[in-house]
C-alpha cells in the first residue's frame, strides 16, 4: 500500500518535498470541540485510550478538521509506566498522578518491564486508525523518552523543577540507572509492537531534558534514547528533547532521521550542527495567540530560518489547550501556501 500524501516520510528521509509538510504536537485532543464531546461521554481520559474505536476517531479528528499531513495515534506516554506495574491517573485541571513512587530499592518491588501484550489497545487503535485512513496521510507513533517517565514515575506527577527524580541521580546513581533499563527495554518492546501494528514513523517525547545539565543528561538521557533509536530501525524515528539546546551536537551521533527544535532553539544555528537531520519544528505555541496577520508572518520567519533544510513544520511544543482551533487552522494554510 502506498500514502496518497507521503510528504512527511520523504521530509523524514530527507528528500526535497513540493512544500513543507505540518502537524501539531498534541494535535489530537486538547483543542477541538469534537474531541471533548466525545470525552465528555465517558469516565475519563484512560478509558478514551483504552478504548481502540474511540482512540482512532479522536486520532483521525485533526486530519479532517484542521488538514494536517500527518495523524499521530491518541494515547499518552504513560501507558507505559502503567504497564510496569505503575498505574496513573489523570486528574482533572491538575494533570497526572501516581499513587506509587520509586524512591528506593524496596519500591521497585512489583516493577516490571512491561508486558507489550498488557498495552494491546494501543495497536488495535492503531490498526482501526490505519484502516480507516485509507492510506490519506501517514500515522505516527510514539513514546516518552526514558528519562521523561522515571521523572513522571520518580516524582509521582507534574513538578516544575522534579527534585525526586533529580536527587536520585545524585544520592542513588545506580538505582536510576536499574529503573531507566527498565523502562527503555519496556518502551523497546512497545514501539515495536506500534510499527508492526502500523505505525509510520516514531517520535519519542523528551518534554523533560531539559532540567538536566549536560553530563547529567548525556549519562541518564540520551544513553537510553540511543539504545531506542538503533532498536527501532524499520520506520524513521525522530527525537523531541525540549530544552536539549546543549546536546545537539551528540544528536548528530543517534540512529534517527530527524530531531525535533523547540523555540528557543534558532533554526539557522542547529541547521549546520545537523547538516544530516532532517529538523521539526518550531514555532512558538503562544504565537497562535496573535492575530491572522501575525501568524502568517510569524509562520514565513520560521520557514526562512530552515531555508531549504528538510523540514517539518511543526510548534515547538505541544498546542496549548486554550488555542483558538480557527488559529491553528490558520498556521497549517500558511506553511502550506508559503512552503509551496
Ligand atoms: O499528540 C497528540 O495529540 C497525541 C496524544 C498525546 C497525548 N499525550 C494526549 C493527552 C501525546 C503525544 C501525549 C504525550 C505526553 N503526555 C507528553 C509528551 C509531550 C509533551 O507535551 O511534553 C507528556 C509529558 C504527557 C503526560 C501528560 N498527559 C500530561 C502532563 C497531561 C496533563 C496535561 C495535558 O493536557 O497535557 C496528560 C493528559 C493528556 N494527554 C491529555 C491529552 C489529550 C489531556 C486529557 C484530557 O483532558 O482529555
Amino acid at each position: 500500500m502506498s500514502l496518497k500524501n507521503d510528504l512527511l516520510l520523504r521530509a523524514a528521509r530527507g528528500e526535497k518535498t513540493e512544500r513543507t509538510p505540518i502537524w501539531l504536537m498534541r494535535q489530537a485532543g486538547r483543542i477541538l470541540p469534537e474531541y471533548r464531546a466525545v470525552r465528555e461521554r465517558l469516565s475519563g481520559f484512560k478509558e478514551l485510550v483504552e478504548t481502540p474505536e474511540l482512540a482512532a476517531e479522536v486520532t483521525i479528528q485533526p486530519v479532517d478538521l484542521l488538514g494536517v499531513d500527518a495523524a499521530i495515534i491518541f494515547s499518552d506516554i504513560l501507558v507505559v509506566p502503567d504497564a510496569m506495574g505503575l498505574p496513573y491517573e489523570l486528574i482533572e485541571k491538575v494533570g497526572p498522578r501516581f499513587e506509587k513512587t520509586i524512591r528506593s530499592a524496596s519500591d521497585m518491588d512489583g516493577i516490571r518491564i512491561a508486558d507489550p501484550d498488557d498495552i494491546s489497545y494501543v495497536y488495535d487503535a492503531i490498526k482501526i486508525t490505519k484502516k480507516a485512513l485509507n492510506d490519506r496521510v501517514p500515522l505516527i507513533g510514539f513514546s516518552g523518552a526514558p528519562w521523561t517517565l522515571f521523572a513522571y514515575m520518580v516524582e509521582g506527577g507534574g513538578s516544575k523543577t522534579f527534585s525526586e527524580p533529580k536527587r536520585m541521580l545524585f544520592q542513588n546513581p545506580e538505582l536510576a540507572h536499574r529503573l531507566l533499563d527498565m523502562i527503555t527495554e519496556s518502551t523497546i518492546a512497545y514501539l515495536k509492537r506500534q510499527v508492526e501494528a502500523g505505525t509510520d514513523l516514531i517520535q519519542i517525547f523528551d518534554s523533560w531534558a531539559g532540567i538536566l545539565a549536560p553530563d547529567y543528561y548525556r549519562e541518564f538521557s540520551l544513553k537510553y534514547i540511543k539504545r531506542i533509536c538503533t532498536a527501532i530501525d524499520t520506520v524513521p524515528v525522530t527525537v523531541f528533547a525540549k530544552g536539549a539546546w546543549f546536546a545537539l551536537e551528540d544528536m548528530a551521533d543517534l540512529d534517527c532521521q530527524t530531531i525535533g527544535l523547540d523555540w528557543n532553539m534558532d533554526a539557522t544555528k542547529v541547521r549546520s550542527i545537523l547538516p544530516n537531520k532532517t529538523l521539526q519544528g518550531n514555532l512558538d505555541p503562544c504565537a497562535l495567540y496573535g492575530s491572522f496577520a501575525d501568524i502568517k508572518k510569524e509562520t514565513r520567519t520560521m520557514l526562512d530560518a530552515f531555508g531549504d533544510h528538510p523540514h517539518i513544520a511543526n510548534l515547538g511544543h505541544g498546542v496549548y489547550p486554550d488555542t483558538d482551533p480557527e488559529k491553528v487552522k490558520c498556521f497549517i494554510e500558511s506553511v502550506k501556501e508559503l512552503s509551496a
